[in-house]
């Protein structure tokens, strides 16, 4: 995962930032005793659980689980990539990362991945000259002009056009000596025989921003009935519909503030709303609302509020999207446009205050989907049914309690007893899930190994004991595997460095889990001495020795039973060793 950056880089990286300058440009952090603490940016709260210590250069939030160094956090909150959050960092702190350590294929793909963005950049600063100021770009104005879209909004989102000329893109860019093949690859131009042709024309065209406010595609729409209405980049490799949002880089701050986010579906819907002032405001770019969406939203806003025309196309998104926001954690809402509206005509018509009112008429997805079907279907027995038949999935992928409140609600709002609900709803519970739940206990690193985490902790806590445990081998005998491999890095370090410094030891984690779960046991200050942890390693040792003793017998008792009597006598000479050591500890 790391790939080309060199660790001695990381390294350097670490060193230079302090983990509360960057954490506080996006969360507003509080100095409680020795550390920060804040609302976590990525889960919903009202009391703040998310810690950062700025001794130790990690954060942990206590209420979501999720913690790790700068670098997890930034990869998390900007959902980028490691190699990314590195880039980000270092180019802030005038750190150089050699790019010749990059295997050539790294290499040239991430050269490539710069240049189309630079490609991007100026084709969309192409696109918005011609609409502001040529004489092309005439029929884009007036365009933009009578669907209501102020001056301050064009600039605000760099809106454009692209004239109807077939290569006047492709005459511009050639002239500022770019490849046109990358250009190609970028997506704006589309290659014919013997050379190439501008992709959009005589569109308005609305480049897509990522969080980072940078250029990672287009969209484009004809200016009359004409047909594609709109036309979008196609995935190169910078852009990817199921992971992108319009309007995210604008929004994200306003979400922050207002811990909600309204998802729209179209390129208008989300300009209009923006012209009223309504700017916590995304919108998914032709497909439906994937689980990379709602991870890129949860990280700023706690509530997705879901904005559809009240078509069954819209409930059927609604039903598709729901399980997702529960596994993501994630609250949404559904609010529903009157009859024959998008947000765009809405908002035109009724205002801000408008929209601001059907907001606070909007449903919970559940309680929308209830009255929805209820509608639809009936109350007759057959209705009835038919109602239960369509809600059992929706409620099964609910948490316990909501579980249970809604089985309750649908039963008493179709009076029928919870019992029968309840059944439908169990019967519902995909065998997914059930596999799922297995295997969060199955990997219970967070619950149990308590011994082993506070060796673990004993060893950064109170590093002087790092010679004893690296003497006394001590953490070869871990049970759990992850702990074990974190023991082994802590060593390691040590070994090079003399030190042991959390959060070069979490950059040296690549799971999320893993660095979360070593978060919360590093900002768990415990106060150690020799004592101290000669008491738990004698603790863990008995342990350790417990185990064994238990396989030896298991294998003294199979070989009992094969009659292999020199196995036997050894394994029986093992266990009268091991108990001895046991008694002697
Ligand atoms: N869309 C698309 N390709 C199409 C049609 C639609 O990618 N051929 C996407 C666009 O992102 C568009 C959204 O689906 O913004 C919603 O489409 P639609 O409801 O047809 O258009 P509106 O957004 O209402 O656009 P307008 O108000 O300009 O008609
Ligand atoms: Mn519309």
């Amino acid at each position: 995962m790391k790939g080309f950056i060199p660790e001695d880089k990381i390294a350097e990286i670490l060193h230079a930032v302090s983990i509360i300058d960057v954490i506080s440009e996006y969360v507003s952090l509080k100095k409680v005793g020795r550390n920060h603490s804040a609302l976590c940016p990525f889960h919903s709260e009202k009391t703040p659980s998310f810690t950062v210590s700025e001794e130790k250069q990690i954060f942990h939030c206590f209420g979501c689980g999720f913690g790790g160094n700068v670098f997890s956090f930034l990869m998390r909150y900007h959902n980028i990539s490691f190699p990314e959050a590195v880039q980000d960092l270092a180019k802030r702190y005038g750190i150089v990362i050699p790019t010749k350590r990059m295997s050539p294929g790294e290499r040239r793909k991430f050269e490539e991945r710069e240049n189309i963005l630079k490609i991007n950049r100026l084709a969309s600063e192409y696109f918005y000259n011609i609409l502001l100021h040529a004489s092309e770009g005439q029929n884009g104005r007036e365009y933009l002009k009578k669907r209501g879209i102020s001056r301050e909004i064009i600039d605000r989102f760099t809106l454009g056009y692209a004239d109807g000329s077939w290569n006047s893109l492709v005459q511009f860019l050639s002239k500022k000596k770019t490849p046109l093949s990358l250009v190609e690859k970028a997506g704006l131009i589309v290659k014919k025989r013997g050379g190439y042709y501008d992709r959009f024309r005589e569109r308005i065209v609305f480049p897509i921003l990522d969080v980072c406010q940078n250029v990672i595609g287009f969209g484009g729409r004809v200016l009359d009935q004409s047909l594609p209405k709109y036309l979008n980049s196609p995935d190169t490799p910078v852009y990817n519909k199921s992971r992108s949002l319009y309007g995210i880089h604008s929004a994200k701050s306003f979400c922050r503030t207002t811990d909600s986010v309204f998802v729209a579906e179209g390129y208008f819907d989300f300009l209009a709303l923006n012209c009223h002032g309504i700017d916590n405001v995304v919108a998914t770019l032709g497909t439906a609302l994937t689980r990379e969406h709602i991870r890129i939203l949860k990280g700023y806003a706690g509530t997705a509020v879901l904005v559809f025309d009240s078509d069954e196309a819209g409930i059927k998104a609604a039903q598709r999207s729901l399980p997702l926001f529960t596994e993501e954690k994630m609250e949404v809402r559904i609010l529903v446009l009157p009859e024959g509206h998008d947000p765009d005509t809405f908002v035109f018509e009724y205002g801000r205050e408008g929209f601001v009112k059907l907001t606070e008429e909007s449903l919970g997805a559940i309680p929308f989907l209830m009255s929805y079907f209820i509608a639809k279907h009936g109350l007759s027995i057959e209705g009835k049914a038919r109602i239960i038949d369509d809600l059992k999935t929706s409620i099964s992928a609910l948490d316990g309690v909501k579980r249970s409140l809604y089985v309750k609600e649908l039963a008493e709002r179709l009076n029928i007893e919870e019992s029968v609900v309840l059944e439908q709803v169990r019967k519902a519970t995909s065998k997914d899930h059930k596999k799922k739940d297995a295997e969060d206990r199955k990997t219970g690193i967070f619950a149990d190994y308590k011994i082993e985490k506070g060796i673990l902790q004993m060893m950064v806590q109170f590093p002087p004991i790092v010679p004893y445990i690296t003497k006394e081998r001590i953490v070869e005998d871990f049970e759990n595997p992850v702990l074990k491999k974190i023991g082994q890095l802590i060593l390691q370090v040590f070994r090079d460095t003399g030190e042991v410094i959390v959060s070069d030891i979490i950059a040296r984690i690549d799971d999320h889990k893993h660095k979360s779960l070593m978060s919360s046991l590093f900002l768990d200050e415990q106060i150690w001495d020799r004592g101290k942890c000669f008491k738990r390693i004698d603790q863990f040792r008995r342990g350790v020795n417990k185990r064994r003793g238990k396989i030896l017998s298991q294998k003294i008792k199979e070989a009992q039973k094969a009659n292999d009597y020199n196995l036997l006598m050894s394994l029986v000479k093992e266990k009268n060793h091991e108990s001895r050591v046991s008694r002697d500890l």
